[in-house]
């Protein structure tokens, strides 16, 4: 597979390079598991954030498992409703983190974490099977327009 080639411009046009390569490379595979890993990978090369990567619903053990990422050690589990992770699964919902250090119940795996996105990931009945974590260095890292990119993102992937 080619190498994947970053890109250098405003956002809109980053993740518009990225959204090319990535309905390329996630069209010719139908598991997540192996998407879910690429699109980490795209992520992490394109805009080189502290941390992203998936937590998988575990039903039975009402927590969070940690899937495929690219970054530091992350922990392995965060249960429902806990942490920004937690909180995207209960509510179903994403959110937007300018500052972490305020996010009351914030789980810091990393120090050196300062703004975080995350999103759920939905299956076509609309359950939430995982969520998106993204972690980066900087304040205020993410908008909307991260928000909506990243869904449309996840929108290749069946989950
Ligand atoms: N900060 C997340 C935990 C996961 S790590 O950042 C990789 C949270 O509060 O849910």
């Amino acid at each position: 597979m080619d190498e994947f080639t970053r890109f250098e411009g405003a956002k809109s046009a980053q993740y518009q390079h990225l959204m090319a390569q990535a309905e390329a490379v996630l069209k010719a595979e139908s598991h997540w598991l192996p998407n879910a890993a690429n699109l980490c990978a795209m992520l992490k090369a394109q805009f080189d954030w502290l941390w992203v990567g998936f937590y998988w619903v575990d039903e039975p053990s009402q927590s969070l498992v940690l899937g495929p990422f690219q970054g530091p050690l992350a922990c392995t589990r965060i249960p429902y409703n806990k942490g920004v992770c937690g909180r995207a699964w209960a509510e179903g919902r994403s959110f937007i983190v300018p500052n972490v250090h305020e996010f009351e119940g914030h789980i810091a795996c990393s120090s050196l974490s300062n703004s975080e996105i995350v999103l759920p990931c939905r299956d076509a009945n609309g359950k939430i099977k995982a969520v998106l974590d993204i972690d980066s260095r900087d304040y205020n890292s993410f908008d909307e327009t991260d928000a909506q990119y990243l869904a449309g993102l996840l929108a290749l992937i069946q989950w």
